[in-house]
């Protein structure tokens, strides 16, 4: 639909991307409901306080939705989660998967009931190059968002005769607070372009507005997602740089 007829309910909206997706949408004449754990709103939107992993969480944020009248979900709250498996405790690999892959499904599933009532709707989950493409250091984050883009594909089939277009944005690495010093150094050592964040806003008002089933950000990453696609193992040996990073960072590290 076209943005300056979309009400977007936005999670992880006080983030580095949401923030960019909130000031994008709004210059292009959408309405914006944020959501985030924060009391006070950033500048410039209707706010909801929420935490999306409590119980309460997505009832809560589904019935705000109804009420403020949304058409469009743009799901982008999520946790970081990058180091070596080993480094990684069982309680940050349920934190995860709880924030980048349970809670979105949850709300999603509360959400639905308003969405199938609207003439036209979107509900968009912002996944990562990193749920196609499996980088050593991401096993934990790449299954989550590798899972959330999985939901996504078999819930825009089930909803294809319906009025829900379900949509996936892949953004690769962006220069936000949700990436330490550490994978910043692995980027440098991997030769791994950042965007900025108004790159990714960009995309999704694109993806908006075309209606797409999925849009990837930035070039080699769109094409690897294709080529790791139809490859699969036999780029294995195409990852020995990234494992030399992972290796030379401090043992247990992660972020
Ligand atoms: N930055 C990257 O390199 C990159 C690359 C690909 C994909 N992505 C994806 O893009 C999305 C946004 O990333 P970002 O870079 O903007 O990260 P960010 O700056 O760290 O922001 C994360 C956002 O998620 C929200 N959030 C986290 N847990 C929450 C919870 N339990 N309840 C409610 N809100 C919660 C935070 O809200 P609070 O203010 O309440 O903490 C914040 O608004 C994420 O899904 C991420 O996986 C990021």
């Amino acid at each position: 639909m076209k943005a300056a007829d979309a009400r977007v309910l936005l999670t992880g909206a006080s983030g580095g991307i949401g923030q960019a997706m909130a000031q994008a949408l709004r210059a292009a004449g959408a309405q914006v409901l944020g959501v985030g754990r924060a009391d006070t709103a950033p500048a410039g939107m209707a706010w909801m306080r929420a935490d999306l992993n409590s119980d309460a969480g997505p009832a809560r944020v589904a019935a705000a939705a109804a009420d403020w009248r949304a058409n469009v979900v743009v799901q982008a709250a999520g946790v970081p989660g990058f180091g070596a498996l080993d480094g990684v405790t069982p309680q940050q690999i349920e934190q995860v998967l709880r924030a980048n892959l349970l809670a979105p499904m949850l709300l999603a599933r509360a959400l639905l009931p308003h969405l199938l009532r609207q003439p036209q709707a979107q509900l968009v989950f912002v996944g990562s190059a990193l749920g196609r493409i499996g980088l050593p250091g991401f096993s934990v984050y790449g299954a989550s968002k590798a899972g959330l883009h999985g939901f996504a594909e078999a819930l825009r089939r089930e909803l294809a005769d319906t009025p829900v277009r379900v949509q996936i944005l892949g953004p690769r690495s962006t220069r936000t607070g949700f990436n330490g010093a550490a994978v910043e150094a692995y980027n440098r050592a991997t030769g791994t372009a950042m965007d900025a964040p108004q790159a990714v806003a960009a995309a999704l008002l694109q993806l908006i507005e075309s209606e797409a089933a999925e849009r990837f950000v930035g070039f080699p990453e769109r094409l690897a997602v294709r080529l790791n696609g139809a490859l699969g193992a036999r780029l294995d040996g195409s990852f020995a740089k990234h494992r030399r990073s992972l290796r030379t960072m401090p043992a247990g590290r992660a972020s």
